[in-house]
């Protein structure tokens, strides 16, 4: 799978017809909106985990020193919490060449915080992907994000940034918060 995903995924999905769809967030989405939504609401979904194992050689790297972004990893009985947003279909005109570095759209089904739930995207960098670099100890994925920069900045302010977002959102999220504990305790 070529790290630039931008062709696969406007193969994946038939917009045709579609007025509206959900996009669940769980990483940067949640707090870099650049895109217009025509609702907005926390939501979760079920089966997956966020894990710092995705490179990010375009936004919070570069190809000499890559970041750590998050990606999900099946994990069976986990619940991810994040935001959701109703879109129209062409804002995935601009979220794939944000998301480009491997990251392609997968169907889902997002729980809403009042039980109901509904069909949605979510962006998810899988293990076969290029840019991806899997398992560390929270550790060294956390000196790895201290030291490495990117066109849309430190990639230490992503992870704060996402981690200080879960936590207004009263997410649980054992792995970002023990990275962002590593991070600031080698500050
Ligand atoms: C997401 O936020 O849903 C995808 C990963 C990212 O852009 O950080």
């Amino acid at each position: 799978m070529s790290s630039n995903t931008v062709e696969h995924n406007r193969r994946r999905h038939d917009f045709s017809g579609v007025e509206s769809i959900w996009l669940f967030g769980y990483g940067s989405l949640i707090y870099k909106v650049d895109f217009p939504y025509l609702e907005q609401k926390p939501a979760s979904i079920q089966g997956w985990t966020r894990r710092f194992w995705q490179g990010s050689h375009d936004h919070r790297g570069t190809p000499e020193a890559p970041g750590r972004v998050v990606t999900l990893i099946e994990q069976p009985g986990a619940t991810c919490k994040g935001m959701a947003y109703r879109v129209s279909p062409n804002v995935f005109e601009h979220l794939d060449v944000r998301e480009k570095n491997g990251y392609l759209r997968f169907t889902t089904t997002l729980t809403f915080d009042d039980g109901s739930e509904a069909e949605g995207l979510v962006y998810i960098a899988t293990e076969d992907n290029e840019a991806f670099l899997g398992r560390a100890p929270d550790a060294a994925i956390a000196r790895q994000i201290a030291t490495a920069t990117g066109p849309s900045g430190a990639n230490s302010e992503y992870l704060l940034r996402l981690a200080d977002s879960l936590r207004a959102l009263g997410a649980e999220c054992t792995h970002t918060f023990s990275v962002e504990a590593c991070l600031k305790a080698d500050a």
